[in-house]
C-alpha cells in the first residue's frame, strides 16, 4: 500500500464540474432549480407557506412572516405540534406499518420500529414524563447514546410542550452540569451506558456528578441496557422501563403556538459560555421538512442513513426531525466508523439497501486512509444519493467518495448551522456540482459575500458570508441572552452574519473557506478557542493559555495550546499530559488538544487580548499581517 497520508494532501482538479446523469435531476422533487428558486425569491411568503401547507397545523396562520429586525416569528397565529407532523400525520396513513427506525447498536442488538411502535412509546414516555410534573416550557436534558429510546425522548419532550436540550454525550459533567444549571433543567434522560469502539462508557455515572449540586432538577430518567442492570438508587431517580410500562399509551400532542420553542441546544461561540440556540415549532417544522425533502430527494421507498449523532443539530434536523416529517424509514446506528472494522458502514449500507447516505468529511477522510479495499468489498448499488456536513470538503476526499460508491450519486455538500437549524447552502439532486463548493442557496435563502461595512465582494474574493433575509428555521433567539442573539444581525447591519469565510465563483457557487472568528471545527465539532483556553486556565498549574485551530489533513482543524505556567512549576511532559487530562475532564474528550507547548509569553494587545491570529501565522510560518496593536 502507498503512504496513506499522500492520498490526502495533494489539492488538484478544484474545479472539476461533474453534472449527474439527466435521470437524477427528472426523478427529483425539484428538477429545475433556477425556476423554483426565482419564484421563490420573487414572492418567499407565498413560497414558504405553500410548503407548510403540505403539513397539518390545529389551527391555520393568519400572517406567514413579521419581521422586526433583527427579530422574527413566522406563522403568527398558527397552533401545531412537531411531533403530530412526525407520528400523528402517519400512523392515519398506510405508513403505521411502515419502519420508522431500523437501529443497530455497537454491541450487535438491533431493533426495528415502525411508526406505529415509535408513535406508541413516544405517547408512553410522553405519559410518564407528565406523571413526572414535566409541562409545556419545561427544560428537559437528553445525555444519551445512539439508541432508539433517545429518539423517544425528544420527540416525548416535544409532544407535551416541553423544551428539549440534548447534549453530547462526549460532553463531560461539568460541561453537563453548566448546560443543566443555564436550562435549570427538571429532568434528565440517560443510560446506563453506551458503547464506543467495543468500550462502554459510564453515561450515568457522568449524570451522577452532573447533577450534584443542580438544584432544579427533580428527576433522572435511566434506560438500563446492562445486565445484570446497574441499580437505580437515588429517591429522584426512575427506571425507563418502569415508566413506560405504567403510563399511557394514550398522550395527545400538546397544540403549541408556532413560535413556542421547540428546543435548545448549545454551541460554542467566541465566549467562554456556550449559547444556547433557540428553535421553535412552527418555522423549524417546515425548514427542516422541505430541506430533507428536496436536498436528499426522500421518498417512500427509500432507506435513510445519516451517521450523525442527536447530540448534534445535525442530528436534531436530519436524523429525527426532517426524515420523520417526511416518513421516511430511517437507519441509526450506534458506534464508530471503523469499528469493529473500517467497513462498518458500507456493510450496513449493503445490509440494509441504504439509498441515501449522510456523513462528515472527517469520517470520509478517515475512511480514505484505510483505502478503497473497504467499500470495494460490499455491494453499495442501491445508494443513489449522498451527503456531506460540518466542515469543508476537500475535493480529494469527495473525489474519493464519490468515485468508491459508484461515480453516479450526486453528493450534496451542505452548508448550514445550529442556529440556521436547516440547509442553507445546498445542491439539490440534479444540478452540476464542483468538488468543495456547497453550490448555491436552497430555495427562499438570499446568501451572500460582503466585506466589514456590508458591500458586496467581487467573484473569487474572499468575505464574510451571510443571509440578507430572514427564514422559518432560524434561530429565535439565545436562551437568556437575547443581546447575544441580536449579534448575529447587528456585526454587519440588516444582515445574518454567519461567522464564516467564503466567496463565489463566477458561476456564483459558493465556496466556504473556514471560520472567520475563534470558533473552531475539529472533526467538525464546534468548539470555542475561550471554552478550551478556560477548561486549561482552571488547572492550578496555568497562569495563562491561548488555543489556536491548526490545520490538519485528518480532522479539517487540530487544537494546539501555548500554555503559561505560573510560578513554582516547570514545565515537562507528565505536566503536559496531566494538563490535557483535565480538560478531557472539564470539557470532554472532544476538546482534548493535540499539541501542547509551554511558552513563557503571549502575543497581547495593549489592552491585553491574546492575539491568535498572530500565534498562527507564526505555527504556519505566514506573514503576521498587522500588528501595529501588538504590545508584547
Ligand atoms: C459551522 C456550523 C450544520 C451541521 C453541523 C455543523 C461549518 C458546516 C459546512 C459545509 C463548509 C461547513 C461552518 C459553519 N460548516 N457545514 N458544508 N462546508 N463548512 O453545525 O456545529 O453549528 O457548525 O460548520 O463553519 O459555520 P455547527
Amino acid at each position: 500500500m502507498t503512504n496513506p497520508d499522500e492520498k490526502i494532501d495533494v489539492f488538484s482538479e478544484a474545479r472539476k464540474i461533474w453534472t449527474p446523469p439527466e435521470e437524477v435531476r427528472l426523478r427529483a422533487w425539484v428538477s429545475d432549480y433556477e425556476s423554483v428558486y426565482q419564484k421563490a425569491v420573487a414572492d418567499p411568503e407565498a413560497f414558504w407557506s405553500g410548503i407548510a401547507s403540505e403539513l397539518d397545523w390545529f389551527q391555520p396562520w393568519t400572517q406567514v412572516l413579521e419581521w422586526r429586525y433583527p427579530w422574527a416569528k413566522w406563522f403568527l397565529g398558527a397552533r401545531c405540534n412537531i411531533t403530530y407532523n412526525c407520528l400523528d400525520r402517519h400512523v392515519k396513513t398506510w405508513r403505521r406499518n411502515k419502519v420508522a427506525l431500523l437501529w443497530v447498536g455497537e454491541d450487535g442488538s438491533s431493533q426495528v420500529l415502525t411508526y406505529g411502535e415509535l408513535h406508541r412509546q413516544v405517547c408512553r414516555f410522553a405519559s410518564g414524563l407528565k406523571t413526572l410534573g414535566i409541562k409545556k416550557g419545561d427544560r428537559v436534558m437528553i445525555y444519551m447514546p445512539r439508541i432508539p429510546q433517545q429518539f423517544v425522548a425528544m420527540l416525548a419532550v416535544a409532544r407535551v410542550g416541553a423544551i428539549h436540550s440534548v447534549v453530547y454525550s462526549g460532553f463531560s459533567a461539568l460541561a453537563l452540569r453548566e448546560r443543566i444549571e443555564d436550562a435549570e433543567a427538571k429532568l434528565v434522560v440517560t443510560a446506563d451506558v453506551g458503547f464506543q469502539r467495543g468500550k462502554s462508557i459510564q453515561l450515568k455515572a457522568v449524570v451522577d456528578e452532573a447533577v450534584e449540586g443542580a438544584p432544579s432538577v427533580q428527576h433522572v430518567v435511566v434506560v438500563r441496557r446492562q445486565s445484570p442492570p446497574i441499580e437505580i438508587f437515588g429517591p429522584r431517580e426512575r427506571d425507563w422501563d418502569a415508566l413506560l410500562k405504567q403510563s399511557s399509551a394514550i398522550c395527545e400532542a400538546e397544540s403549541m403556538d408556532s413560535e413556542d420553542p421547540l428546543y435548545t441546544l448549545y454551541t460554542s461561540g467566541t465566549t467562554g459560555r456556550p449559547k444556547g440556540v433557540l428553535h421553535v415549532h412552527g418555522g423549524y417544522m417546515v425548514g427542516t421538512y422541505i430541506t430533507t425533502k428536496w436536498v436528499f430527494d426522500l421518498k417512500d421507498e427509500d432507506v435513510y442513513f445519516c451517521t450523525a449523532d442527536p447530540g448534534w443539530v445535525t442530528g436534531h434536523s436530519y436524523i429525527v426531525y426532517g426524515p420523520l416529517l417526511n416518513g421516511a424509514t430511517i437507519l441509526f446506528a450506534e458506534g464508530a466508523p471503523d469499528y469493529p472494522d473500517p467497513g462498518r458502514w458500507w456493510k450496513l449500507i449493503e445490509q440494509h439497501g441504504v439509498t441515501i447516505f449522510y456523513t462528515t468529511p472527517t469520517a470520509i477522510r478517515s475512511l480514505m486512509r484505510y483505502g478503497d479495499e473497504w467499500p470495494a468489498s460490499h455491494d453499495l448499488s442501491s445508494l443513489r444519493i449522498l451527503g456531506t456536513v460540518g466542515e469543508p470538503i476537500n475535493p480529494e476526499a469527495w473525489l474519493w467518495y464519490h468515485r468508491v460508491t459508484g461515480e453516479r450519486c450526486p453528493i450534496m455538500d451542505t452548508w448550514w448551522q445550529t442556529e440556521t437549524g436547516m440547509t442553507m447552502i445546498t445542491p439539490l439532486p440534479g444540478v452540476p456540482l464542483k468538488p468543495g463548493s456547497a453550490t448555491r442557496p436552497f430555495p427562499g435563502i438570499v446568501a451572500d459575500v460582503l466585506d466589514k461595512d456590508g458591500k458586496p465582494m467581487p467573484p473569487n474574493k474572499g468575505g464574510s458570508l451571510v443571509i440578507k433575509t430572514p427564514w422559518p428555521s432560524m434561530l429565535r433567539t439565545v436562551y437568556k441572552d437575547p443581546d447575544r442573539y441580536e449579534q448575529y444581525w447587528r456585526s454587519i447591519p440588516n444582515v445574518y452574519t454567519a461567522g464564516d469565510v467564503a466567496y463565489r465563483d463566477d458561476d456564483g457557487y459558493f465556496w466556504i473557506l473556514g471560520r472567520s472568528d475563534d470558533v473552531l471545527k475539529v472533526s467538525g465539532y464546534r468548539l470555542g478557542t475561550a471554552e478550551v483556553e478556560s477548561a486549561i486556565v482552571s488547572h492550578a498549574a496555568v497562569a495563562e493559555a491561548a488555543a489556536i485551530g491548526k490545520p490538519d489533513p485528518l480532522k479539517g482543524e487540530a487544537i494546539k495550546v501555548f500554555v503559561i505556567l505560573k510560578q513554582g512549576y516547570t514545565p515537562g511532559s507528565e505536566l503536559r499530559e496531566e494538563i490535557k487530562a483535565h480538560v478531557r475532564h472539564t470539557l470532554g474528550p472532544i476538546a482534548v488538544p493535540s499539541e501542547l507547548e509551554f511558552t513563557t509569553s503571549l502575543p497581547k494587545t495593549r489592552s491585553g487580548k491574546i492575539m491568535r491570529r498572530v500565534l498562527k501565522a507564526k505555527e504556519l510560518g505566514l506573514e503576521t499581517g498587522d500588528t501595529s496593536t501588538l504590545e508584547e
